[in-house]
């Protein structure tokens, strides 16, 4: 399939919208409007990831698992780029190498689920949250019911969002790149544009591709080919070396310096196990993709009262085997992908406390890491990759 396969011919069962035509109307209104991010810019992005994959820089990829739509102002996108650009800033004075700073941010508003129901208050069967540009986290079936018309409120959204960026980088903060799952093609393929004769991808800097939807042969990973911008792909540990190669075909066969980068979720246990063969296929393929490691997708739980939850223990764990397997293969550990949040959250757990107090969980999908976590995860990564 080419990259320029229409939305009509892309149903999109991750959302499971009640009504096609309504979301025809929605795909008829996005295409009108504005890219959110100018080509210009992801090409910088990529640029500066070239300089990852050629084992010069790093990246720090960080922010909420899902964003919401009530909590976009000037003051919380000035609270998650200082993070950001603190946590760059930390990678920076560990490793001497330069950091560029990138978003789950501006967007990052649809959430893949595994499964479609699950049970409500009252022991009902509820459709799942995927994310405020699909429906709302509230538990009745009224607020589950995906809409449509969300999709232009996440457009005009992550448009002010990128304003709010725009304005803290203009006023001196660092600049800040924008990153999402590339989940739904009704939302991502009307935002894609064509300047200067190149495909590009208009609703962020960077998309990825999420482990649920990385078949080579997709939907996914066709809506994302031929396009200018940088790409990702999570890999988890059924990963094999032959979906390795196939993505890389697929989505940079021109082996453009930054274009492809691989995110790494395997869980603390499984990345001596898994992680070598994955490397020396990109190497026997002659790929030079950006490593990052999530240590946050393969390693969440249940705590007793049945929430998810993640150890610190066991993410500072995937870090160091993340970053020892890479240069012990002769690869550049490029950087992290983190869930965090500027808030003094009790999501993550840590090694003195109990899974079952956990007074500040306010996540709307999964756990992230509190500001002292998130650098405590930053030093781990320059301890390993300095
Ligand atoms: C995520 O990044 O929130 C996510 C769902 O990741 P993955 O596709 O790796 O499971
Ligand atoms: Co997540």
């Amino acid at each position: 399939m080419s990259a320029l396969f229409t939305a009509e011919t892309a149903p999109a069962p991750e959302a499971g919208w009640p009504d096609r035509s309504a979301v025809d109307q929605v795909i008829a209104r996005l295409r009108e409007q504005p890219p959110l991010v100018a080509l210009e810019d992801c090409l910088d992005l990529r640029r500066r990831l070239a300089e990852v994959a050629a084992g010069r820089a790093h990246l720090i990829q960080g922010g909420d698992c899902a964003e919401l739509f009530a909590e976009v102002s000037a003051h919380t996108v000035r609270r998650k780029a200082a993070q950001l650009g603190e946590l760059a800033d930390l990678v920076e004075s560990g490793t001497g190498r330069e950091t560029a700073a990138v978003g789950r941010i501006a967007g990052q508003f649809a959430k893949p689920r595994s499964q479609p129901f699950e049970p409500g208050p009252y022991g009902e069967s509820l459709p799942v949250y995927r994310g405020d540009a699909v429906n709302d986290t509230r538990p009745t079936a009224e607020a589950r019911t995906p809409d449509p018309q969300r999709l232009l409120t996440a457009h005009r959204l992550s448009a002010e969002v990128h304003r709010h960026l725009d304005a803290e980088r203009t006023a001196g903060g660092r600049p800040v790149f924008t990153s999402h799952e590339a989940l739904l093609l009704d939302y991502e393929l009307p935002l894609t544009r064509t300047d200067g004769g190149q495909l590009h991808l208009g609703s962020a800097h960077l998309l990825w591709i999420g482990e649920r939807t990385r078949d080579p042969a997709g939907r996914h990973v066709a809506a994302l080919a031929g396009t200018a911008n940088p790409v990702a792909v999570k890999l988890g540990p059924t990963t094999t070396a032959a979906d390795l190669t196939a993505l890389a075909a697929a989505l940079d066969p021109e082996r453009i310096p930054g274009r492809l980068s691989f995110i790494l979720r395997f869980g603390a246990d499984l990345v001596e196990p898994v992680l070598p063969r994955l490397v020396r296929a990109a190497t026997e393929a002659g790929l030079q993709p950006v490593w990052i490691c999530d240590p946050m997708h393969g390693n969440t739980e249940r705590s007793p009262a049945g929430r998810k939850i993640r150890r610190t223990d066991a993410v500072l764990a995937e870090i160091r085997a993340c970053v020892r397997v890479l240069r012990r293969l002769g690869q550049h550990p490029g950087g992290l992908h983190l869930e965090l949040t500027p808030d003094d959250v009790t999501e993550c757990v840590g090694p003195r406390q109990d899974p079952a107090v956990q007074p500040r969980y306010w996540t709307a999908c999964d756990p992230r890491l509190n500001p002292e976590q998130a650098r405590l995860a930053v030093t781990a990564f320059t301890e390993e990759a300095g």
